[in-house]
């Protein structure tokens, strides 16, 4: 373990899809102990079951799971942000920090409505993070010290990849990382699809369509190499690839993917200041 959390107080106000997929890897993965992590939801049910499920604290009083905790982190949709923070604000001081994975919301905004020099991370995962296989961004706000920032980034390490950007690309990450697997979700799908088009039984097309995308995603990870030069090398002269490359282009797949992730970057800006 690269940064220690042994005794620390961990809160996680949120705990839906985000927020329950980063309390179960953290726990499972042991940089969390069950004895010092709280998290909230808004539904006393799903707290109850949530509980049981996870084996740590759950409840729906966001003010009592930060009191005492050092990293809390805000996982609830955008739109309710302003109301947790002003909820936990009696109860948080400097020396505790806020990893926020809320889209659209800036630091600035996290930092305004808890008063008094809070530091605060923002980041931006993906739901891959629930296999290890997340990629998440991050950039912090006014207050927040390069060590905070480097043990958020040790935390999402653990769910997957990292990279620290500027709090202006944060949207475009949305769109991209964040947004993308739902896109990658449905080229494999129409991959699949493709697959039982011209013979193959579901499950072995949906096999050959998911263990591909993950290799040419893993060799332009490994190799650093421009997907263009990769591309050309499946691409046999007159073989039987640059006809499906040929279907690819007319059907215009690459401005698709592109004016996918500008409308979804767009709709994360709006989301911020609209
Ligand atoms: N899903 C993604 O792929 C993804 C990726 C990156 C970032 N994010 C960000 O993660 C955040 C959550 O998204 P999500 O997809 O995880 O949504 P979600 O599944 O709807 O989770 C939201 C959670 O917040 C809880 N909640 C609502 N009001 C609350 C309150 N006042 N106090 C405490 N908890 C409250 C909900 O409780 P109940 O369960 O009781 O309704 C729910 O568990 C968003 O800000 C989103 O931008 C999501």
């Amino acid at each position: 373990m690269g940064f220690d959390l042994s005794g620390k107080r961990v809160a996680v106000l949120g705990a839906g899809k985000m927020g329950g997929i980063l309390l179960k890897a953290l726990l499972e993965k042991g940089f969390l102990s069950p004895k010092s992590t709280f998290a909230t939801v808004q539904h006393e049910e799903r707290a109850r079951s949530l509980t049981e499920k996870l084996g740590v604290p759950v409840g729906t009083d966001n003010l009592a799971a930060v009191r005492g905790a050092d990293i809390i982190f805000v996982c609830v949709k955008p739109q309710v942000v302003q109301e947790v923070m002003e909820q936990i604000r009696p109860n948080v001081s400097p020396n505790q920090l806020i990893i926020s994975v809320a889209a659209s919301v800036p630091t600035s905004q996290i930092e305004k409505a808890l008063a008094g020099n809070i530091p605060v991370v923002r980041a931006m995962p993906n739901t891959p993070c629930a296999l290890g296989y997340g990629m998440t961004a991050l950039c912090k706000g006014k207050y927040a010290t390069a060590k905070q920032a480097e043990t958020a980034c040790a935390l999402f390490d653990v769910v997957g990849r990292t990279v620290v950007v500027d709090e202006k690309h944060m949207d475009a990450v949305t769109g991209l990382s964040a947004s993308g697997p739902a896109y990658i979700y449905i080229i494999l799908e129409s991959l699949a699809e493709a697959g039982v088009k011209v013979g193959l039984p579901r499950d072995v097309a949906t096999l050959l369509a998911a263990q591909t995308t993950l290799g040419a995603a893993s060799v332009v990870l490994e190799t650093g190499d421009h997907p263009a030069l990769l591309k050309d090398a499946v691409t046999t002269p007159a073989g039987c690839t640059i006809d499906g490359i040929m279907e690819l282009e007319e059907g215009k797949l690459r401005v698709t993917l592109i004016k996918a992730v500008v409308k979804a970057a767009q709709r994360a800006k709006e989301l911020a200041y609209g």
